[in-house]
């Protein structure tokens, strides 16, 4: 089953298997709610390796490992040897015959691929440049919390079509069976095979795929919003040719106005939605904008929903570490 698998990208799970993680992350956070203790890995070690810097999903990793009963310890980029002075492979040999789990945040999939194959311990994506999984289950059951059911909902991305968080929601919608449609320049269109992949899994699960440039058309029978940065970690852009590029997908009233259903904001954070940044102020100095891919407005609107998905986070992370860790007792799916 779980056990001893790690969860590198999506396409690692089936589908009952990534619905069995949003289902057991809902049972978890209504544990934690109520003050049930729930330590699964009692007595385990996790290492939480960052290249790349984070706020939720390290702490989402600290704190859901400290529920479980478990010991996280933080390696950053400038801590250990990681690729500098010792290969991926010799560090995940030694790091897993010391800890039980590995994070990883950081740029290249081939580390965490890498970091998978040798360390002979269950090891977690916490973001590379081309996938956020972990994300996804915090995503997912904000819709499933929303909605009740997934199956026919429709998600419209807007922005940048091609990064990590739009590959993510690509492939998992595709595979849950929620309807995906991503508003973007033909510039930053997905990868070919990536759309490839995603209509393959639509065939099965019902879900339909469009990769459009009119943002007006596409959010019209929308059930959730969801956008992301412009300009994501470790990207050799500026943000000029973004914020020309990327403007007419920005969400704003004049925006939601058109959705006819009921529908939802996400958006996995951090956001650019003021100028109470030092990037805000600089981009508001330099173009003139105040806001970039939501505004204010839209952010602090009534059908919000980015904080409940940040506080997902760390139930998903919790039932993710539990359910390959914790020898837990699940059935067989098909
Ligand atoms: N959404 C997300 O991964 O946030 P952090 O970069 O703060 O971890
Ligand atoms: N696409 C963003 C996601 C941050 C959680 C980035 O990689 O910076």
């Amino acid at each position: 089953m779980f056990q001893g698998r790690n969860f590198l990208k999506e396409i690692d799970f089936t589908k009952a298997e990534l619905e069995y993680l949003i289902d057991f992350s809902i049972h978890l956070k209504d544990l934690k709610k109520r003050g049930i203790p729930h330590q699964y890995l009692k007595g385990q070690n996790i290492a939480l390796l960052f290249e790349k810097t984070s706020t939720r999903t390290r702490a989402a990793f600290t704190v859901a490992t400290n529920d479980l009963g478990a010991a996280p310890e933080f390696l950053g980029a400038n801590d250990i040897q990681l690729g500098k002075k010792e290969s991926v492979e010799d560090t995940a040999k030694v790091l897993g015959s010391m800890f039980d789990g590995i994070e990883f945040r950081g740029f290249s999939q081939e580390t965490v691929e890498d970091l998978g194959k040798y360390a002979g311990v269950p090891v977690w994506n916490g973001l590379t440049d081309a996938w956020h999984p972990t994300q996804m289950i915090a995503d997912f059951m904000t819709l499933k919390e929303e909605f009740g059911d997934l199956e026919g909902k429709k998600l419209v991305y807007l922005g940048d079509g091609r990064n990590n968080v739009a590959n993510s929601l690509l492939i998992t919608g595709a595979i849950l069976g929620v309807s995906i449609t991503i508003a973007t320049p033909e510039l930053l269109f997905p990868e070919k095979e990536l759309i490839e992949l995603a209509n393959q899994y639509g065939k099965t699960s019902g879900a339909v795929i469009e990769i459009t440039t009119n943002p007006a058309l596409a959010v019209k029978d929308a059930d959730a919003l969801y956008t992301d940065v412009w300009v994501s970690m470790g990207e050799e852009v500026t943000f000029e040719e973004r914020v020309n590029l990327l403007k007419p997908y920005q969400i704003n009233k004049d925006l939601t106005d058109r959705i006819e259903n009921k529908w939802i904001f996400m958006h996995c954070l951090p956001a650019f939605h003021d100028i109470d940044t030092v990037y805000g102020k600089d981009v508001a100095q330099k173009f003139g904008i105040q806001e970039m891919e939501v505004t204010d407005e839209v952010f602090r609107s009534p059908q919000a929903r980015q904080f409940q998905q940040a506080e997902n986070r760390m139930h998903t992370i919790k039932a993710i570490m539990a359910a390959t860790n914790g020898n837990l007792f699940i059935p067989k799916f098909k």
